[in-house]
């Protein structure tokens, strides 16, 4: 496969050698299925939406049905997209490795469905909901109803998408997971993110701390490009796939 990238042969050689990889990725790995990132300035989600009035708790207290009709919109956007080169890249880079992680910030599950096996997701999944007094409660099928929200069969509390909101703590179990994974990891790819959302921003630093060498991949410089090992200008489903190729050269 021909490439319009040129790697540097350190990381082409640290690429090769790794065996315990951790992608993270944000909203910019999915940009090439057509699904918005956050805080593109004229595209993204936040330019269009007001996030205090959709993803925070207390905008789901005061208007539950206005904020459950948002995200079955986007719920449904993304059942109608298909995963990219860059969600396929990272699947077949697994089949090179001992343990590949991916650690998303995403809620659109298309790393799953490019078939990425060990998938951490910190911010919840748009494809759950869950019983809003119970957080546990999660659910995969629930039935929609026209003028109301869906209530949850034990406790009759609302359901609400099983996705982090503004002000939340992120689930627990994912977090840890997502630092173990860094913490023995061997090459750290941040896809796709502004790196600005704590704490997920916070994982590559933990990765150049142990000497682990952190590689992004982004058309735009970020606040964690000065800091990366090796920083790409390009998009994800042009540089992951000539990356991957140029590791089986
Ligand atoms: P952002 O919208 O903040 O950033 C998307 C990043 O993707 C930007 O740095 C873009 O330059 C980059 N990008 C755009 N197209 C790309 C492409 N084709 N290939 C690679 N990169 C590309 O999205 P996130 O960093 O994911 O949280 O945002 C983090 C969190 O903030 C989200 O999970 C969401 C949001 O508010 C919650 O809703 C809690």
């Amino acid at each position: 496969m021909s490439s319009d990238f040129a790697f540097d042969d350190g990381l082409i050689q640290a690429a090769r050698r790794a065996q315990r990889v951790v992608a993270l990725s944000g909203a910019g790995i999915s940009a090439e299925s057509g699904i918005p990132t956050f805080r593109d300035a004229q595209k993204g989600l936040w330019a269009e939406f007001d996030p205090m009035e959709l993803a925070t708790p207390e905008a789901f207290e005061r208007n539950p049905k206005f904020v459950w009709d948002w995200y079955a919109m986007r719920r449904q956007e993304m059942v109608e997209v298909e995963p990219n080169a860059g969600h396929y890249a990272l699947a077949n880079w697994a089949q090179r490795c001992s343990d590949f992680s991916v650690v998303t910030q995403n809620v659109d599950g298309l790393h799953q469905r490019a078939g990425s096996e060990q998938v951490i997701e910190l911010h919840g999944s748009l494809l759950q909901v869950r019983c809003s007094a119970e957080e546990h409660k999660v659910v995969d099928d629930w039935l929609e109803l026209p003028d109301e929200v869906p209530r949850c069969a034990h406790c009759e509390a609302y359901l609400r998408p099983n996705v982090v909101w503004f002000g939340e703590m992120l689930p627990m179990g994912a977090l840890l997971r997502a630092e173990e994974v860094v913490a023995t990891a061997d090459l750290v790819l941040s896809i796709g993110t502004s790196s600005l959302v704590q704490p997920a921003a916070q994982l590559p630093y933990r990765a150049l701390k142990a000497g682990v060498t952190v590689v992004e991949i982004n058309p735009d410089e970020t606040p964690l490009t000065a800091d990366a090992t090796y920083s790409l200008r390009g998009p994800a489903g042009q540089v992951l796939p000539a990356l991957l190729a140029a590791l089986s050269h």
